[in-house]
C-alpha cells in the first residue's frame, strides 16, 4: 500500500557534505525498516509541482528538518491555510509525523524522506515556495563540522531560486556560534533581505534553551530579487 503522504527522492544523491548522520533510534511507535518505507513512499523523479499533491491550492511552506514533528504538526494545524512540506532523514521522526498526520485528519503536510540538499537542488520547481524554515539546525559545534552546517551560501542561493519574490526564510538557533554563522552567510547574499523576527513554535529545543537561560536566535528573510 501507498502511503499517501509520504515521498521519497528518486535521484542520484548530489556528493555534497552530509549536514546529517543517519541515525535509527529507538521509537515507542512500530517501525517499518528503510525499505518498507521507501517502497510504501511515492518516489519523485525529476522536477516535481508539490501544489498538485495538496487538496487546496495554497501557498507551500517547506519544513527542513523536522525532527521528530511536533513544531511541524503543531504550524499544519495551527495554519490550514498554508501547505506544509516537510523534509527530514530520520526515520522515527517520519514514522511519527506519518501517524500524527493520520490521526488529525490533515490535508495540508505532506512528507518527504529524504535530504534537504538533494530536494532543493534538484526536484523543486523555481518559484513555489512561499516560504522556508528551519527550526533548531543541526549546529555542528567542532570546528572540522562546519562544512556540514546546512546553512553555507550556495544553499541559500538554491532557496532564494526556489522562494517566490516577497516569500520568507525563517531560522531559529540557540547555538550562539551558529548564529554568528548565519549572519557571516547572509551578509554576502544580496537576495535575502532582513525582516523583523516571526513568532516560531516552541519545540523540545526552544523550551530547553528558555530553562537553560540560552538565547534563541530568531532570522526572519524576505527575497527581494525576483
Ligand atoms: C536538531 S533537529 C531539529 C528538529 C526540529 N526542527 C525542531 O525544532 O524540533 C535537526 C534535524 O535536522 C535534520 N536534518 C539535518 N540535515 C538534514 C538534511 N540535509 N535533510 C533533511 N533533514 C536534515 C536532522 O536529521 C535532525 O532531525
Amino acid at each position: 500500500m501507498t502511503d499517501m503522504y509520504l515521498f521519497t527522492l528518486n535521484s542520484k544523491p548530489t556528493t555534497h557534505i552530509r549536514s546529517f548522520v543517519c541515525r535509527s533510534g529507538r521509537s515507542k511507535i512500530r517501525q517499518r525498516n528503510t525499505q518498507t518505507l521507501y517502497q510504501q513512499s511515492n518516489a519523485i523523479t525529476g522536477l516535481f509541482n508539490f501544489q498538485h499533491v495538496f487538496k487546496q491550492e495554497q501557498p507551500i511552506v517547506l519544513d527542513i528538518g523536522f525532527g521528530m514533528g511536533d513544531t511541524l504538526l503543531q504550524s499544519a494545524i495551527e495554519n490550514i491555510q498554508i501547505n506544509y512540506l516537510g523534509i527530514e532523514m530520520h526515520r522515527p521522526g517520519i514514522e511519527r509525523i506519518l501517524n500524527q498526520i493520520e490521526q488529525n485528519k490533515l490535508s495540508n503536510i505532506m512528507i518527504i524522506y529524504g535530504d534537504a540538499v538533494q530536494l532543493c537542488t534538484q526536484h523543486i520547481v523555481a518559484k513555489t515556495l512561499a516560504g522556508v524554515q528551519l527550526f533548531f539546525p543541526d549546529p555542528w559545534p567542532k570546528t572540522r563540522h562546519h562544512k556540514r552546517r546546512l546553512i553555507q551560501l550556495p544553499f541559500i542561493n538554491t532557496l532564494q531560486r526556489l522562494v517566490q519574490f516577497g516569500g520568507t526564510l525563517q531560522l531559529v538557533t540557540d547555538w550562539q556560534p551558529y548564529a554568528q554563522h548565519i549572519r557571516q552567510v547572509f551578509v554576502q547574499s544580496p537576495h535575502w533581505t532582513p525582516l523583523k523576527e516571526q513568532a516560531y513554535p516552541i519545540s523540545k529545543f526552544a523550551k530547553k534553551a528558555q530553562l537553560t537561560g540560552l538565547m534563541i536566535h530568531n532570522f526572519c528573510f524576505t527575497n527581494s530579487s525576483y
